[in-house]
């Protein structure tokens, strides 16, 4: 007997961590925590665990020593204990490989981990331990002080069936998305979200399953570019990527930058409010090339062709349909 489809038996609340692979763990956390404001709760030998000023919970971005750079795994929150179950069970219906994860991340309960139709490794829980709100603690907060972590961008050959996934059988909302000309009128970018703004995911068309960045929400325009000043300062100037600018899609300001394994996340400020997962999604057309810059200049080359690698499903490999990631960023001479 059918389980009934995610959206209707289960309740997932949101983005709740991407885990980046890093080859230098300590050059990493002082990146992250010294340098661009993240927080550390805690750590074992293998992963630092951070989250932002209005995070409550134990991490939502986490640093993992690997032997090379890329993604671990993403992962959602969901309501209950109970979704859980019920999730396992539909995914079994489904035929994805799924099991219970082991008890190897500090602070989060119980963890149910797919492997999702377009193939990345995702984790659900229900439970992760709470911590202090950093919001009013002011005299904490240093670098760019992002404030959560807003979303993660993937990439996969078939945007459409990406689309087709996280609407259709999960339930998320559609916010905005781009599409060709008829009469082919493909889904080439979908911005999806369960929490109240523009997503908690997008799915891009690209070579993949690959991930192109994180999302790092900030509190305000002059972080930005404060953030900028500071990565000058401490020589990770060629680590900007793209912009400062202003995105069509999302309506945020943004700057995108490399850490010092390569890996990709944006500081990104300024979306605006959704909830309504049933509102029809704002339309962009391919062509338009307002849809990724209002205004800035136009992404270089390599935002376009290099992505993160992700995982296979048992942790052992990384996957292997994706552009090569580049060499660590200081080195980087812009084309
Ligand atoms: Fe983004």
């Amino acid at each position: 007997m059918s389980a009934g489809r995610i959206k209707d038996i289960a309740n997932i609340a949101r983005l709740g961590h991407v885990e980046f692979r890093t080859t230098d763990l300590e050059r990493a956390r002082d990146f992250y925590v010294d340098l661009i404001g993240l927080h550390e709760t805690e750590r074992d030998h293998d992963r630092i665990y951070l989250r932002c000023t209005e995070d409550k919970q134990h991490h939502t971005f986490v640093l993992r020593r690997a032997q090379s750079a890329g993604v671990g795994h993403i992962g959602f929150v969901v309501a209950d204990e109970d979704d859980l179950d019920r999730m396992k069970a539909r995914f079994e219906e489904l035929g994805l490989p799924v099991r219970w994860a082991g008890n190897e991340m500090l602070g989060q309960g119980r963890t149910l981990s797919v492997q999702d139709p377009l193939g990345f490794v995702i984790d659900y829980y229900a439970t992760i331990q709470p911590v202090p709100w950093l919001v009013q603690q002011y005299h904490l907060h240093k670098g760019a002080s992002p404030t959560r972590v807003d979303h993660v961008n993937v990439l996969t050959p078939d945007a459409q069936a990406g689309y087709d996934w996280y609407t259709g059988e999960l339930g998320f909302g559609c916010a905005e998305l781009t599409e060709s000309d008829p009469p082919e009128q493909r889904i080439w970018a979908s911005w999806l979200f369960r929490k109240s703004t523009v997503h908690d995911i997008a799915v891009m068309t690209g070579a993949g399953p690959a991930a192109h960045h994180i999302g790092l929400s900030l509190g305000d325009p002059l972080s930005i570019i404060r953030a900028c000043d500071m990565l000058a300062g401490a020589g990770y100037a060629n680590s900007i990527e793209r912009g400062p600018g202003r995105h069509g899609i999302s309506n945020a300001l943004f700057v995108y930058v490399r850490d010092p394994d390569g890996n990709r996340f944006e500081l990104y400020m300024g979306d605006y409010l959704t909830g309504n997962r049933g509102a029809e999604p704002i339309r962009w057309n391919l062509n338009n090339p307002v849809r990724q810059t209002l205004w800035g200049a136009p992404p270089p080359r390599r935002w376009f062709e290099e992505s993160m690698a992700v995982e296979t499903f048992d942790g052992s490999a990384l996957q292997a349909t994706r552009p090569p990631l580049m060499q660590a960023v200081p080195n980087y001479v812009p084309d």
